[in-house]
C-alpha cells in the first residue's frame, strides 16, 4: 500500500473522491484541488486509465519539515532514487513553492536537482541528467512554508489529454471539467443529452464515453509510470483488457450542435476519433431554433464567455438562452457553465444549484435550471 495523491480542478474534489472509492481506493480524503488516498500499484495504474476527473496521480516519495534551504538538499539525499530510475536516465522537476526559505521557485528545484545528481554520483560515479522535454521521471516538488513533499508524477502527460480531441474550437472545455460536470449533474445514460453550443464536442464526447463505459485512458499512448524501473507491463495490460471488456454500446441519444460550420466539422472529426459516431450526432443549428424531443432530457450549455463578442450581442445571446430553454425545453434539466457573471443575469431563470469551478485558470459558475412543464413555469429571480 502506498499513499497517493490525485490532482484535479477546483470544485471537482468530491466527484473525484467518489470515483476513487469506486475504483477501490481506501483512506480517501478530499483536499484542495486534490484527493489523497491509499492504494497499490494496481490501483495507481487503474486510476490513470479509468478516472475521468483526475488530472494526474502523484506518488509521494518523501515528506519533510525543513528549517533552511540547505535542509532541502539533505532531504533529497535521503530518498532511494535508484528504486525509480538509473543513473543513465533523465529527470525533470516541477516546483510548486510558497516558502520564506526560497525567494525563487526555480532555486528550490535547482537544490533538489543537485541533491539527486549527488545521490547517484556518490553511489556509481555517474549521474542522471535533466531533460525538461521528455524525461524518464517527472518529479513534483511541493513546498508550503517549511513542509516539503517530493513526489513522482505517474501520469506525466496530464490526464485531460485523452487523445481524441485533435481539433478544437476557440474556448474548449477541459475534458476533465466536462466529465466532472456530467458526473455532478446526475445525468444517467438513460436520459437524452443535448449540447446546443458544442464547439469541439467535448461534452457530447465525454457523455458518450460515460454512456458506453469506455475508459478515458483508452486513446492515450503513454502514461508516466510506463517508464518507471518497476513498471509491470503484464499487470497494466491485464487492467486495460479488464476495463476495455466492460465497454459496450448504448442506445441513449446524445446530440451536439453549434451555429459555426467549423465547430461542427471539428466536433464530427473528434467524435469519430473517439469511435462514438454511432451514438453522438452533431448538427449545424442556432440554439434558438432547437426544440426538445424529450420531456426528461438534459441540456448542457457552455456559451461564449465574451472575448469575441460585443457586450450587447452577448447579453442578447444569454437572454435567448433563457427564453429558448423556457419555451422549447419544458421538463428538461439544464446545466450552464460560463465565466461571464454579468451576462449570466440575462438568462432570467432561477437556478436550482450554483457551483464554482475552474476551466484552467478561468473561474466559472455552473448553474442548474429545471424547466417545468405545464403551469409550474421557471421563475424569474
Ligand atoms: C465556449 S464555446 C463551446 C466550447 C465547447 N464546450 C468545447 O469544449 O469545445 C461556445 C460555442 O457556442 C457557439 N455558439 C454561439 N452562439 C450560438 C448560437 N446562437 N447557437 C448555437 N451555438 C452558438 C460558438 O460557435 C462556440 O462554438
Amino acid at each position: 500500500m502506498m499513499k497517493l495523491v490525485a490532482k484535479t480542478l477546483y470544485g471537482l474534489e468530491n466527484v473525484l473522491a467518489e470515483e476513487l472509492i469506486s475504483l477501490g481506493a481506501s483512506e480517501v480524503k478530499a483536499a484542495n484541488r486534490a484527493v489523497l488516498f491509499n492504494g497499490d500499484k494496481n490501483l495507481l495504474y487503474r486510476v490513470n486509465y479509468c478516472s475521468r476527473t483526475a488530472l494526474s496521480v502523484l506518488m509521494p516519495v518523501g515528506d519533510y519539515r525543513i528549517r533552511s534551504k540547505d535542509d532541502l538538499y539533505k532531504c533529497g539525499l535521503k530518498i532511494e532514487w535508484d528504486v525509480f530510475m538509473e543513473a543513465d536516465d533523465t529527470f525533470s522537476i516541477v516546483p510548486v513553492v510558497n516558502s520564506p526559505h526560497f525567494a525563487h521557485t526555480g532555486y528550490a528545484a535547482l537544490i533538489l536537482k543537485d541533491s539527486i545528481a549527488d545521490y547517484f554520483r556518490n553511489k556509481s560515479g555517474r549521474r542522471p541528467s535533466v531533460d525538461t522535454g521528455d524525461p524518464t521521471i517527472l518529479i513534483n516538488l511541493h513546498i508550503s512554508n517549511d513542509q516539503v513533499t517530493i513526489s513522482i508524477d505517474s501520469s506525466v502527460v496530464p490526464l485531460f489529454k485523452r487523445g481524441y480531441r485533435q481539433e478544437q474550437a476557440v474556448a474548449p472545455l477541459n475534458e476533465v471539467l466536462a466529465a466532472g460536470i456530467l458526473l455532478m449533474s446526475g445525468w444517467k445514460a438513460s436520459s437524452s443529452l443535448t449540447d446546443p453550443m458544442c464547439g469541439s464536442g467535448t461534452i457530447p464526447i465525454e457523455a458518450g464515453l460515460i454512456a458506453c463505459n469506455i475508459p478515458p485512458g483508452k486513446f492515450r499512448k503513454f502514461f508516466g509510470f510506463q517508464r518507471w524501473k518497476d513498471f509491470d507491463e503484464e499487470l497494466f495490460n491485464k487492467i486495460k483488457l479488464e476495463y476495455d471488456k466492460l465497454a459496450g454500446i448504448s442506445t441513449v441519444k446524445i446530440c451536439g450542435s453549434d451555429i459555426s460550420e467549423l465547430a461542427v466539422s471539428q466536433s464530427r472529426s473528434n467524435v469519430s476519433r473517439a469511435g462514438l459516431s454511432d451514438i453522438v450526432s452533431i448538427e449545424l443549428s442556432d440554439f434558438k431554433d432547437l426544440k426538445s424531443a424529450d420531456d426528461h432530457g438534459y441540456v448542457f450549455l457552455n456559451p461564449p464567455y465574451g472575448q469575441r463578442l460585443h457586450p450587447d450581442e452577448l447579453d442578447g445571446l444569454y437572454s435567448m438562452i433563457g427564453t429558448t430553454l423556457k419555451h422549447n425545453f419544458p421538463g428538461n434539466t439544464a446545466w450552464l457553465i460560463t465565466s461571464n457573471k454579468e451576462s449570466l443575469k440575462k438568462v432570467g431563470l432561477k437556478p436550482k444549484e450554483k457551483h464554482t469551478l475552474f476551466n484552467g485558470a478561468l473561474e466559472c459558475t455552473l448553474l442548474k435550471y429545471e424547466m417545468y412543464t405545464g403551469t409550474r413555469k421557471a421563475e424569474k429571480p
